[in-house]
């Protein structure tokens, strides 16, 4: 499976709090040539990210999610990186690492994601960004309810990242469905179903690679990403999970705002 590049939305207080990470990045980030840089943040990495339960050697993933080759653009790594995501295991790093070495890491989380000339100067937001209409009424209670912490892991940023916003199990979200009714009846043919020793689960592919099988997990909440040797799971398309599963804790009408909030944010 092709996952599709992480399309980039900024919204709301987002654009607020990303652009100033950014800009009080980019203060120091000047004069150090690119090379090192990358090669003091791959030290950094090693020593702060790659440990225990969390991103692997080379971002390749341990327990947490896999940073290498996801399409991340550097303004999402530097914010996430600084504030880190509320309610998970990844903490924020603007007072645990200097500025230098936050910096170093930002870029070479970015060259792992392809991106071959890191901007140590930063020069904010991509200029989408800066394009993008404030939301307003039903929106931003729609962008809430999907974000919402009361949900638990049933709130739609379990599996869904938007605007910087969640966890991007499943590739990022470009039709909107036109109704609730629709939503309720999404079709997931990405989800395929994973067999290992005679068990069986609903999975979602990230990559079938020469030394290791990388996916997510849906019969646990939130999602487990698994890394399995190769051959060791099979997988066949098709599966009996259903998307209207993951979004029970929300009413319909709470449905019809996240709706609006996701069509305000999402363009086809
Ligand atoms: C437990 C994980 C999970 C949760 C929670 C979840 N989704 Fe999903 N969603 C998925 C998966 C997995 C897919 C992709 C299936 C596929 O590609 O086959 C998906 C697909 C979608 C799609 C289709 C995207 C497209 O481009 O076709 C939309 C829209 C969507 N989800 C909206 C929501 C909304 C709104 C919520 C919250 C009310 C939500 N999802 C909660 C896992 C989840």
């Amino acid at each position: 499976m092709k996952r599709k590049p992480v399309l980039w939305r900024w919204f709301g207080s987002g654009l607020v709090r990303l652009s100033a990470a950014a800009c009080g990045l980019a203060l120091c980030g000047s004069a150090q040539n690119l090379e090192d840089m990358v090669k003091q943040g791959e030290q950094v990495f090693t020593q702060s990210c790659a440990t225990g339960y969390c991103h692997g050697v080379r971002g390749n993933a341990g327990g947490a999610p896999r940073l290498a080759a996801r399409g991340f653009e550097q303004a999402y790594i530097a914010g996430v990186v600084t504030r880190g995501i509320p309610d998970t295991g990844m903490p924020s790093f603007a007072t645990r690492l200097s500025r230098p070495d936050l910096v170093a890491v930002v870029a070479y989380v970015a060259t792992l994601n392809g991106i071959t000339d890191p901007n140590l100067g930063g020069s904010g937001p991509p200029a989408t960004a800066r394009s993008q209409p404030a939301l307003t009424g039903e929106a931003v209670r729609g962008a809430r309810l999907f974000t919402d912490a009361v949900r638990g892991f049933g709130r739609c940023s379990t599996c869904h990242e938007v605007g910087g916003f969640g966890i991007p199990v499943a590739a990022p979200i470009g039709n909107v469905p036109a109704n609730v009714a629709a939503l309720k009846v999404l079709a997931t043919p990405n989800v395929r179903t994973g067999s290992e020793a005679g068990e069986s689960m609903p999975a979602l592919v990230l990559s079938e690679g020469k030394q290791n099988t990388v996916f997510y997990d849906l019969s646990a909440t939130p999602p487990v990403l698994r890394n399995a040797a190769p051959g060791s799971v099979k997988f066949v398309d098709g599966s009996n999970w259903h998307h209207t599963s993951a979004i029970g804790a929300y009413d319909d009408a709470e449905l019809a705002a996240i709706l609006t909030f996701l069509r305000a944010v999402i363009q086809p």
